[in-house]
């Protein structure tokens, strides 16, 4: 699949599909919209004091640098799972590099998170344990994940990727995620909030990263 490296509104880079005519980040900013929706609107929200993560599309790693630059800045022992059915080729990679946008700190990071190996338990750093799974979630159970507390949702674009936003894929994440845990996306669209509701969550629409006027985010209340 033939991708394209293009900066965004905040400097830094993401990926473009041609082929779907789709990104993998915000135009408007890929650090400024994976801080505010998976970081500040997921990960700090919840109030686990050992948060277990998963993650909808792996993709570039940003999302999961930036959580484990977070768990280490804050002593907050974090289990991350992702899912990737199309891990990206290592130049490409090499070619975003987000680490060295960032920090001496997130490039070290941000090569141990690529060079680790799939479908295994490592040790990131301290407080930071990832667990890539090279997988398709349409056809994965899901079954030895359980009690997730923050859900960060991904996927390419519901109108792009419709099958990843159906009600078998949300209620494979309903039965993983953990009471009160809390589910994000940056889709605010109205069908994809009605069966996540359909799912269980308890859904609300809040203020969206620059450039969005809202995004999703839903919790397990029981
Ligand atoms: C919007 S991008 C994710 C961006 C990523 N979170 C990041 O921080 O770079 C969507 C990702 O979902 C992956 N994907 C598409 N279909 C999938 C499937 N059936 N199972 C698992 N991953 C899939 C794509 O390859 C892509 O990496």
């Amino acid at each position: 699949m033939e991708l394209q490296i293009i900066k965004t509104g905040d400097g830094s880079q993401t990926l473009y599909v041609p082929a779907m005519d789709e990104q993998y980040h915000s135009t408007n900013g890929a650090v400024t919209e994976s801080n505010y929706v998976y970081i500040e609107k997921g990960y700090l929200f919840n109030e686990s004091k050992k948060p277990t993560v998963f993650e909808v599309g792996f993709g570039t790693g940003l999302n999961c640098l930036l959580t484990a630059l977070l768990a280490e800045k804050q002593e907050r022992c974090t289990t991350y799972y992702t899912i990737e059915k199309y891990p990206l080729d290592k130049e490409i990679i090499q070619q975003l590099d987000y680490g060295k946008i960032i920090s001496a700190e997130a490039q070290t990071l941000f090569g141990k998170i690529h060079d680790c190996k799939w479908n295994e338990p490592v040790e990131i750093s301290k407080y930071f344990t990832l667990i890539k799974l090279k997988s398709d979630l349409i056809t994965n159970n899901l079954k030895d994940i359980r009690n997730c507390d923050v859900i960060y949702f991904d996927a390419f674009g519901p109108d792009k990727q419709p099958e990843m936003w159906c009600p078998e894929i949300f209620n494979k994440i309903f039965a993983i995620t953990a009471i009160n845990g809390v589910f994000v996306t940056y889709s605010a669209k109205g069908e994809v909030r009605r069966q996540l509701t359909k799912s269980g969550f308890e859904m609300e629409r809040i203020p969206g990263p620059p450039g969005k006027f809202q995004m999703m985010r839903g919790i397990k209340k029981k």
